[in-house]
């Protein structure tokens, strides 16, 4: 039997290519070799605030993508989180072994606290802007996500380690506990684990607006790309070249990389003599020609909505399949089964 291999994305809009090239890209490359179960995490992306109007639309989109990207529905099975109610039941399991303590300490959750920051003064309507419960127990429902199907290993982008490293410990928690049934999911970084904003200092991500969208026109893509930010050209430096003194450079050469399949050697001889300026006029290019076949893909899926509606109800129904087998296994541990 193969192994399980899991991961999931926030319906929370458009992909943007930093999701492309950090995670879902790996993905396909692990579709011959695992049994692989992809998940639109609903239930994550209502940890902060959203539009209900727009939910069901944005979590058609992310099907979308994942199916445009490369994502075969017929060599793996994509659902939708809140389609399969177990995941909601395990976090509660979950939620008896994990230590407030750690889950206070995520990156991810103190960046997302201090941009909805409370006041430091309580009155009872700050409890609009105080940070919420499911904000922190975020990383125990992911954690949930991944032992529900005993995945071993979960392809994803750097910012998620901590989260995974969370999984790990909660698996090997229950197993302390209450006798072995989980193993202990693998992080698989690809190449490219962190995609840098066209601002060359924060992660590329939807809320910096620092993205190049899957979705996005040639015309965009020029124009963002000629605005992309440069590091100024060192005193006696040889140009463009990878260097950890240029982060906003390196990071568009990552991309062409990515985008090309060269290695850096043969990315720096392409550039070499050349100035940022050419660099970005390639890069722009390189970039449009890769995403043409995805955004092909796209529209035509886009056109049948139904159908992707119906992958996803036949991915829910296998899923609750294995995931009521676990449960089941997980309360007759806890005493939980007569
Ligand atoms: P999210 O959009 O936060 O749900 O992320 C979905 C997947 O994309 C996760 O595996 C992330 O680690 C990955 N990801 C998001 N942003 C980036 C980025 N800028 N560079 C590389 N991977 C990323
Ligand atoms: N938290 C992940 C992100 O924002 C998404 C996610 C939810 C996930 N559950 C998961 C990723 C389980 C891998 C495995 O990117």
């Amino acid at each position: 039997m193969k192994k399980k291999a899991f991961s999931g994305v926030q319906p929370t809009g458009l992909l943007h290519i930093g999701n492309y090239l950090g995670a879902i890209r790996n993905w396909v490359g692990l579709l011959n070799r695992y049994e692989c179960i992809f998940c639109i995490v609903d239930y994550h992306a209502i940890t902060v605030p959203y539009d209900p109007l727009s939910m069901q639309e944005k979590i058609l989109q992310t099907a979308i993508a994942y199916i445009a990207c490369g994502i075969n529905p017929d060599k793996c099975t994509i659902f939708v989180q809140s389609h399969v109610p177990e995941h909601t039941e395990l976090t509660w399991i979950l939620n008896t072994i994990a230590p407030v303590g750690r889950l206070q300490r995520m990156t991810q959750y103190k960046e997302k606290i201090t941009k909805a920051a409370p006041l430091p003064f309580s009155l009872p309507q700050e409890d609009e802007k105080a940070a919420k419960m499911g904000l922190l127990d975020y990383p125990v429902l992911q954690a949930a996500d991944i032992l529900l199907y005993k995945a071993e290993v979960v392809p994803v982008g750097e910012d998620q380690v901590q989260h995974l490293e969370l999984a790990q410990d909660l698996a090997r928690r229950f197993n302390n506990e209450f006798g072995p049934l989980f193993p202990e999911p693998r992080t698989l970084l690809g190449s490219a684990p962190k995609i840098l904003g066209l601002d060359g200092k924060k992660k590329m991500s939807k809320s910096m607006n620092n993205y190049i969208s899957l979705m996005d026109s040639p015309d965009t893509i020029r124009k963002k790309i000629r605005k992309a930010v440069t590091d100024p050209i060192p005193l006696f430096s040889k140009g463009v070249v990878f260097s950890e003194q240029q982060l906003a450079v390196t990071n568009l050469l990552t991309i062409y990389l990515c985008f090309t399949g060269k290695n850096k050697e043969e990315v720096e001889e392409h550039f070499q003599g050349k100035g940022y300026r050419e660099l970005k006029d390639e890069l722009a290019e390189v970039i449009i020609e890769k995403l043409k076949p995805i955004q092909e893909k796209w529209r035509s899926l886009e056109s049948q909505p139904d159908d992707i509606w119906e992958v996803l109800k036949k991915g829910a129904e296998k899923c609750r399949k294995i995931a009521g087998e676990t449960m089941k296994e997980v309360k007759d541990r806890m005493g939980l089964l007569r």
